[in-house]
Formats: C-alpha cells, sequence, structure tokens
C-alpha cells in the first residue's frame, strides 16, 4: 500500500497544505481527496479562567496531573482538520462504537519541554517524534496531517503553559500529542474521523523514588512484538499486552520485563525502553550494542540520541566523564540471552540500561531468568549507574536543559 502523503511537506507561508488522502489507504469519497489540512494560523485560544496551582517540584511523579489547556483538533472525510483549538482542559465525549474503543485506533507520542536558562522553553529533536507519529498514523490509516504544522501548535500550547514547566534537575514537562479513530461503527475498516489532542504532564522520575536502578525478568514465554508486527510503531495497542505480564514479572519482585524474541531469545525492550549493552572486549575497548530496528523495536528518540552520542565519542568530541582515549565500538545487533549470561559469568558484562523519553535512561542491576530463580548480576557505581549510564545520562539531560547548547534542543519561539 503506498503511503499516505501530504502534497507539500512544509508550510512556508502560514497558507495550509491540502491533506491528500490515497484512494488505496482510505475508502473514501474520491471528492474528499484536497482536504484542509492543519492550519496554525486558524489557531482559537479560549483561555481556563481557573488556573490550578503548580505543584512543588520535589511532589511531581510521572504522569499524574495535568496542565491547564490542551489542543484539541478533528479530521472529517468532509471539512478535513478542523481549525485548531487551544482550550481549557477538559473530558471530552465519545461514541460507544467509536473506531478507537472497538478497535484500538490509538497512537500517541512522548515528548518533553524544559526550561532554558534564557527563560525559553525548549523541546528535545521535536522532528523525530512528528515523523515517528506521522508513520504510526499510516500504520492504523488514520488521517496524515501536516508535522510541521502540528509541531508549531505544541510550541504555542507550551508557551502559554510555560509556569507549568518545572526547573529542578531530572523534572521536565511531560507532552502526550494523541490520536484515535472516531468513525462509528462494527465495520472493520479505516476511521475515516479522528481526533488530535495535546495534553501536558509536569512529571518527576519516571520510576518513583530516587533516581535507581531497575530490575528485570527475562521473559521468553510471552512476546511483545514479532517481525512484521507493530513494535516499531508508537501505537497504544502496543502497551496494553504488556500489562498482565509485568504485573507477573512484579509479583517475583521484578520492575520491568526484558522482553525477548527469536529462537535464541535475543534482547528486546526494557519495559517501555529500549535496552543498551556494555561488554568489555579483551583490548581494553567497550562494545555498546542495542537490538537492531528490525521492526520489533521501537525506534526511540533518546535511543537514536544515545547511539548518536556514543558513535561520536572520540578526542575531538568526547562525551564529558569518558576518558578521551576510551574506545567504543557501537554496534545494533542481537544479543542473544545466552551471550549476555556468558558475557556475564566471564565478568565482561559492564553494564545494561534503558533509555527512552519517560524516563531518560536508567540502568538495570539484575536480571531473573528460567524458572529456578537464576540472576544475571550487574555492578553499578553510585546509584547503580556504570560509566558509560552515567556519562550519557548527564550529556543527554545537558542538552535537554539546554544547559549544552546543541541543535537537539528546539526553543520554542512565538
Ligand atoms: C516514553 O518514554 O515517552 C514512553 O512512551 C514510555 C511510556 C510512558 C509509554
Amino acid at each position: 500500500m503506498a503511503p499516505v502523503a501530504l502534497e507539500t511537506p512544509v508550510h512556508t507561508n502560514g497558507a495550509s497544505t491540502p491533506v491528500s488522502i490515497s484512494k488505496k489507504a482510505h475508502a473514501f469519497d474520491p471528492a474528499t481527496q484536497q482536504l484542509p489540512n492543519i492550519d496554525p494560523s486558524k489557531l482559537t485560544i479560549k483561555l481556563n479562567p481557573e488556573l490550578a496551582a503548580v505543584p512543588a517540584p520535589e511532589k511531581l511523579t510521572f504522569g499524574t496531573i495535568h496542565t491547564d489547556h490542551m489542543l484539541l483538533l478533528t479530521f472529517s472525510p468532509e471539512s478535513g482538520w478542523s481549525a485548531p483549538s487551544i482550550q481549557p482542559y477538559g473530558p471530552m465525549s465519545i461514541d460507544p462504537m467509536a473506531s478507537c474503543i472497538q478497535y484500538a485506533t490509538n497512537i500517541f507520542e512522548g515528548m518533553k519541554a524544559y526550561m532554558g536558562a534564557d527563560g525559553k522553553p525548549r523541546l528535545f529533536r521535536p522532528d523525530l517524534n512528528m515523523a515517528r507519529m506521522k508513520r504510526s498514523a499510516d500504520k492504523l490509516a488514520l488521517p496524515p496531517f501536516d508535522e510541521q504544522a502540528l509541531l508549531k501548535l505544541i510550541k504555542k500550547l507550551v508557551l502559554i503553559e510555560k509556569r507549568w514547566i518545572p526547573t529542578a534537575p531530572g523534572c521536565s514537562l511531560y507532552i502526550r500529542p494523541t490520536m484515535f479513530g472516531t468513525r462509528t461503527g462494527f465495520g472493520v475498516t479505516p476511521s475515516t474521523h479522528a481526533t488530535l489532542l495535546v495534553i501536558l504532564s509536569p512529571s518527576g522520575p519516571y520510576f518513583p523514588g530516587v533516581v535507581r536502578p531497575i530490575s528485570l525478568y527475562a521473559e521468553s514465554r510471552v512476546r511483545r512484538a514479532w517481525p512484521g508486527g507493530t513494535g516499531g510503531f508508537k501505537l497504544a495497542l502496543n502497551y496494553a499486552p504488556t500489562l498482565g505480564p509485568t504485573r507477573d514479572a512484579a509479583k517475583m519482585g521484578y520492575d520491568q520485563i526484558l522482553w525477548l524474541f527469536g529462537e535464541d531469545d535475543h534482547l528486546g525492550e526494557v519495559g517501555q525502553m529500549n535496552a543498551f549493552v556494555v561488554l568489555k572486549q579483551d583490548d581494553g575497548s567497550l562494545e555498546v550494542v542495542t537490538p537492531p530496528l528490525d521492526g520489533t523495536i521501537l525506534p526511540g528518540v533518546t535511543r537514536h540520541s544515545v547511539l548518536d552520542l556514543t558513535r561520536a565519542h572520540s578526542a575531538e568530541s568526547p562525551i564529558p566523564g569518558l576518558p578521551t582515549d576510551l574506545v567504543l565500538h557501537v554496534v545494533e545487533r542481537d544479543i542473544p540471552i545466552a551471550e549476555l549470561i556468558k558475557y556475564s559469568e566471564t565478568g565482561k558484562l559492564a553494564e545494561v540500561f534503558g533509555v527512552g523519553t519517560a524516563a531518560v535512561l536508567v540502568p538495570i542491576n539484575r536480571i531473573g531468568y528460567g524458572e529456578e530463580g537464576k540472576e544475571i548480576k550487574i555492578e553499578g557505581g553510585a546509584n547503580g549507574f556504570g560509566p558509560i549510564a552515567k556519562a550519557v545520562r548527564e550529556e543527554l539531560m545537558a542538552i535537554q536543559e539546554a544547559r549544552r547548547p546543541n541543535a537537539w534542543s528546539v526553543p520554542c519561539e512565538e
């Protein structure tokens, strides 16, 4: 199936780019093929008369409260994308027959806003989120949209909600763009109608309490994703089936699941994060490994950034905190669980960590496997962080919080 394409990708002069819907992708009336796209110039803003109190940063947990406003757009095959609206946060009514309720046509993104020392809110590599959201929408045959127009509106919302951006270390304003199908009916066909909303949540650490290492149970009986499946897309339906197995792992004393796949039970994701492993080599160098994007792995923005930073590590562009002559071999390849066990048994498993937008980077200190209480133990430094995890996390956060100037950190401006 040909991908759903916009005629031109970016707004150049504020004029709306029409949405072009291929007949193959959507069984819509062909008359609907040139529909209004998202148009930031049509934005209406209705401010909330009752602003909530912003909580103290030390009280913040992950994703439990929301800000005062949300961005809302709807799509219909008759009128395309509606004029965007920033309005008071509040409940929405939804038809019980809606596609999202009946057939899980829901996609989302996770982004974060940080406050720069210059008082400008900043987003981290937001183009990558927009591109991924476009791919997720196409996967579920949800309507296409102009990513740059949506990004412009997200920046506007963040500016309006600026007072909610926590400045304490490790805190941020989590941004949740969400789209869902609202076509009513039980026919299993693309949702002709959709709602796109963006909500914000001031957030502290993803895992409750102080920053600490987490434990995993290596699950080989249940699979999260498989080649040709949906694991490489950010669809809500990828998360629901992990909840039962994660509850069961918690009963065994583990924080999250290490998802495995294939006859060799190679590593997939770590709970909702991308996995990284650091292996000691005989010549003193380190191999930094993450599973390849084979369709079972979410192309995470943090994963992409960790690969970029570690690949660039050298005397010319060192990651602060790491020896400049440390050689890192950065590789995307399968890691069978048996290989991890072997490296651990020979004392060469240096570090394991998970990375993602919500958690940034979390070290792993033990991995249970099999049914006999066997465990891989991973030594960490202070708070369980090995040297690579510590240096990479600090560098990422310095860029995200705009303490270190970097083009990845994109200011929100009018
Ligand atoms: C993220 O890291 O942003 C995620 O999407 C993980 C989770 C909150 C679903």
